[in-house]
């Protein structure tokens, strides 16, 4: 178990291909740490987002207004102080450093999870969903997972974890 220890004031930014486990982990961590208040609404979610308006979570064809909203709503919730998980692919170095600067502007700790999970549970994790997203694509973002543990280091990250299929977080906040 990898014990994390983080100010209340942390974005954490969940990094990842599509099936590789990215929602159920952030679900999962907020279950075991309601006792310390840590509520579902904690993690924004970019497919959220994107059903959020467009009634599809799976709609590419508004990726702009998607992150326009996903942005938005980790802005504001910085603004209230507030822990926040970020849970989109962010296998883009763009993506990632948008969220980065949007943390860097709120002063808040930053807490990078890469999710190195082989292509292969992902493809067959996707199979077992309702919302198909494909081989295809889960190769694709693995293409871009090996870029992003090659780059992420030198990201400015407070924090970086990388995650495996076993590995099981506990978070440690601080006092403020
Ligand atoms: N899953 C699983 N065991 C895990 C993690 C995930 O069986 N340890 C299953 C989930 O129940 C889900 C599928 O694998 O049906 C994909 O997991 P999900 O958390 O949805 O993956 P994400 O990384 O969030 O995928 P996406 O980027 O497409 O949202
Ligand atoms: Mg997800």
């Amino acid at each position: 178990c990898l014990t994390v220890e983080i100010p209340q004031r942390t974005l954490v930014v969940l990094c990842g291909s599509a099936g590789s486990g990215k929602s159920t982990f952030a679900h999962n961590l907020i279950a075991r740490h309601k006792n310390q208040g840590l509520k579902p609404t904690v993690i924004v979610s970019s497919d959220q987002c994107r059903a959020m308006i467009s009634d599809d979570e799976a709609n590419q064809f508004v990726n702009r207004d998607t992150f326009d909203l996903f942005h938005f709503i980790i802005h504001k919730r910085m603004f209230q102080d507030r822990f926040t998980i970020a849970d989109s692919t962010a296998l883009q170095v763009e993506a990632r450093q948008r969220l980065l600067a949007l943390a860097q502007r709120h002063h808040y700790h930053t807490c990078l999870f890469i999710f190195n999970i082989p292509p292969a549970l992902c493809i067959q994790r996707d199979q077992q969903r309702q919302r198909l997203v494909g081989e295809q694509v889960i190769a694709y973002h693995t293409n871009l997972l090996q870029q992003a543990l090659l780059d992420a280091p030198k990201e400015n990250w407070n924090q970086l974890h990388i995650l495996d299929e076993h590995t099981k977080v506990e978070l440690a906040f601080l006092p403020n």
